[in-house]
């Protein structure tokens, strides 16, 4: 398994520094839509200043609806406002979620309580598995797609420096999957996709690839996919 201290990024230096002018437009288009309300896929959501608005155009959220079963035991990792795990929850009456951002949790709380679903869903702060107990037939992760070093607590919705989280993530994940398990990730090529490869393909998952989207902006395209790892 790929160390995160030793993370050197798989791409040129010249698409690292284009993405790191992406992420700072990303960041202050995200910062300025907060806080806001928000209608996905059925949900009303209500994202407060220094969580993370939901967008990619949905198509992360669809794969987390078409996955989940009534009898699934549901983790949403780094739940943000909620969003997952409450769709989750409308399926499973069995999801935790947790996020490393506090306001987050208290965030996605309310809003599980907003969308009726509160009953069904245990929130509470971790970092990455730290305090996560058990095992899942489902685990869900929107990671942060960058590796740079997070500024601020909203920040760290989209930037992991060297890409600990992520890491930390896909090293701990098999123990806590259930037999026929499965993951549920989102990524995009505003990231470094060649690495969340080598963590994959090291923690010895099987992978479908599902590309669901595609934007472009200052000459810069970047394309969204769902990863669906099972063992
Ligand atoms: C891209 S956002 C996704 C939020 C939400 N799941 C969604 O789909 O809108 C990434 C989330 O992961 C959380 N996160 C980042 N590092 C984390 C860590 N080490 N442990 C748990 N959550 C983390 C962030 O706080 C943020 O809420």
């Amino acid at each position: 398994m790929p160390d995160s201290d030793g993370y050197k990024p798989m791409m040129s230096p010249e698409r690292a520094r284009s993405l790191r002018r992406w992420h700072d437009v990303a960041y202050e288009n995200l910062r300025a839509s907060l806080p806001t309300r928000i209608s996905l896929l059925g949900l009303d959501l209500y994202v407060t200043e220094d969580v993370f608005a939901p967008s990619h155009g949905g198509g992360f959220q669809e794969a987390v609806v078409a996955e989940v079963k009534p009898t699934d035991r549901v983790l949403d990792m780094g739940t943000g406002s909620g969003v997952n795990a409450i769709l989750a929850a409308a399926v499973s009456s069995d999801v935790v979620a947790v996020d490393v951002n506090p306001k987050a949790v208290d965030c996605a709380i309310a809003n599980a309580d907003r969308n009726g679903v509160s009953s069904r869903i245990t929130f509470f702060q971790s970092d990455v598995f730290e305090a996560v107990d058990g095992a899942f037939d489902l685990i869900v992760f929107d990671p942060p797609f960058r590796w740079f070093a997070p500024r601020d607590l909203l920040e760290v919705s989209t930037a992991d420096e060297n890409y600990r989280a992520l890491t930390k993530f896909m090293r701990e994940a098999k123990d806590h999957l259930r037999t026929g398990g499965r993951i549920l990730l989102n990524f995009g090529t505003s990231g470094d996709i060649d690495f969340l490869h080598t963590l994959v393909d090291a923690a010895g998952f099987r992978k479908e690839i599902f590309p669901y989207g595609q934007s472009t902006r200052d000459g810069l395209t970047v394309d969204y996919c769902t990863l669906r790892l099972s063992l």
